[in-house]
């Protein structure tokens, strides 16, 4: 089956699951067929996918993750002040690692940004697990497999809506990082990658968000320093990048 078909395929069945896509009109050229199954790929099942449909589905996936192309983490160049330290410009679900973060909410059944895309590329199974899970409070972190993800697994964590700052913000956001890489060690896994939680659709001022996510990791290698082996902070565009390597630098260099 060619990855024409597979669409076609797959298309037809995501609009049999939900009667108010049964007219939708699927465009003959591929490049915009794979734009409307990436978009139905967003829509959530109340039931499970059929063995078919998920056979189907991980063999495009497989063939988009080839596509879109795997950046493991060894090629990636640590910060020059701790080796255990990486800053990335880039999409997380391209990095082939033992765990990437997912900035979730607690439902934890999908949702937009970078839970979108996680969704998206890892398949209609990790949503199926993620049922399995009864949500996620904010501040806490749960595991999942990664499925057709590079990363082996996704711990998803609920960061706080920004409400002006009063309330525990700061807290629950350190605890975000705190949790996931608790959770990392609780699984014996030793590689991690974070993208910038809650400074998205949940509207934490980014230069602050940096500065919490930085004091928590540090903490956490600090005190875990045998069981971690490297962080990775994922910036998404330049912006977040130029936060994160104004914000390290100062942080870095207050340590002398
Ligand atoms: N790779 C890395 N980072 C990404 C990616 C990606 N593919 N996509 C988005 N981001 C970045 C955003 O640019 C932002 O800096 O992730 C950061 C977090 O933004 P959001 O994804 O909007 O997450 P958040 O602000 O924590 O809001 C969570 O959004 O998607 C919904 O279901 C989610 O309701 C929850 C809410």
């Amino acid at each position: 089956m060619d990855k024409d078909a597979m669409i076609t395929y797959l298309i037809g069945e995501l609009k049999k699951e939900n009667l108010e896509l049964h007219d939708l009109i699927v465009p003959e050229e591929l490049e915009e067929k794979q734009k409307l199954l990436r978009a139905l790929f967003n829509t959530r099942k109340p039931m499970a996918a059929s063995t078919q449909f998920l056979t189907i589905q991980d063999l495009y996936l497989q063939v988009r993750k080839g596509e879109r192309g795997i950046v493991q983490l060894n090629s990636l160049q640590s910060i020059p002040q701790d080796k255990r330290i990486y800053l990335w410009k880039g999409d997380i679900t391209r990095l082939e690692i033992d765990a990437i973060v997912n900035a979730a909410n607690k439902s934890l059944l999908g949702g937009g940004g970078v839970d979108g895309a996680i969704h998206r590329t890892a398949g209609r199974e990790l949503l199926e697990e993620c049922k399995t899970l009864h949500g996620c409070e904010t501040g806490d972190a749960k595991i999942t497999k990664g499925y057709n993800l590079p990363a082996k697994y996704v711990i998803h964590t609920v960061g706080p809506i920004y409400k002006g700052g009063n309330s525990n913000e700061d807290r629950l956001l350190y605890s975000c990082y705190e949790r996931s890489l608790e959770v990392l060690i609780e699984n014996n896994l030793r590689t991690i990658a974070f993208p910038a939680i809650s400074t998205g659709i949940y509207g934490y001022p980014k230069e602050e968000a940096t500065s919490i996510a930085y004091d928590a990791v540090i903490d956490m290698l600090e005190k875990n320093w045998d069981k971690i082996d490297q962080v990775c902070f994922v910036c998404f565009g330049d912006r977040d990048y130029e936060i994160y390597k104004r914000i390290l630098k100062i942080k870095l260099n207050n340590i002398g």
